[in-house]
């Protein structure tokens, strides 16, 4: 882990302007095309993996969940990562509408709410339960052990059966759906796990809703640029 992101800082710097490009819009349209399992690029993979190592390396209690599971692939790692370590005492949380993005609302997120549009060609996100559970078959982890949570954020989280996290992935696209996962989640993030902010460097707004909630909390743990689109801090204390 330690490695990782060390090599990962000495690539990107410290620097954490971060953005959508053509290069990261380009594999976001061409993955939801072809229904990919994940819209995350390669990168994003490894990071979630070394993140499972590590925690699960060094006894960092909780559970794994995924905000905006979409089609499944970042679960499949999660609990395919679980198996191949031996590590059965986790659950592997799946948040999402399973229905698409929620309509934000103008006069709060002007930028959410041009995408909202904007994404509408492409489906906005919206894989059912179904499909999900296709992407888990596949790869032999449909099981007890990966928990749909069906439902916008604000009302399904609040009630799953989560009491400790480990890792935390924020793949929520907008400001409201990532501040109300933060508000919900990171009290139950253990000391020493990860939240992985999969799309704070795309154009909505998921990076002002991690700022806010960071500087509303007094999180200072260093934010760590994964690639253009990602970011990700390890809880301190
Ligand atoms: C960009 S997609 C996630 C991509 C996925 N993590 C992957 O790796 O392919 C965003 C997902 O967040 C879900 N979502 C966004 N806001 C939500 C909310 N408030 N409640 C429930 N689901 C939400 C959408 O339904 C969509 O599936």
């Amino acid at each position: 882990m330690a490695t990782l992101l060390g090599e990962t800082r000495q690539r990107f710097g410290d620097e954490l302007v971060c953005g959508l490009t053509a290069e990261s819009l380009g594999w976001l349209l061409d993955a939801n095309a072809r229904d990919a399992d994940t819209l995350a690029p390669p990168t994003h993979l490894d990071v979630l993996q070394s993140c499972i190592e590590a925690v699960v390396d060094e006894a960092v209690p909780g559970d794994f969940v995924e905000a905006g599971c979409f089609r499944g692939g970042q679960c499949v790692l999660m609990s395919g990562v679980l198996k191949a370590l031996d590590d059965s005492g986790r659950t592997v949380f799946a948040a999402d509408s399973f229905g698409g993005l929620p309509e934000p609302d103008p006069r709060q997120s002007p930028d959410d709410a041009v995408w909202y549009h904007l994404l509408g060609s492409i489906g906005r996100f919206g894989a059912t339960l179904g499909e999900f559970e296709d992407t888990l078959n596949r790869y032999g982890l449909l099981h007890g052990g990966v928990r749909p949570v069906a439902g916008w954020f604000r009302a399904s989280l609040p009630d799953a059966a989560i009491e400790s996290l480990a890792v935390i992935r924020l793949d929520c696209t907008f400001y409201q759906s990532t501040f109300d996962t933060l508000e919900i989640l990171y009290p139950k993030l253990s000391k020493g796990g990860f939240v992985i902010s999969a799309d704070y460097g795309a154009p909505t707004g998921a990076r002002r809703a991690v700022d806010k909630y960071r500087v509303d909390q007094g999180i200072d743990d260093p934010l760590i640029r994964i690639d253009g689109q990602g970011v990700l801090w390890r809880r301190a204390d």
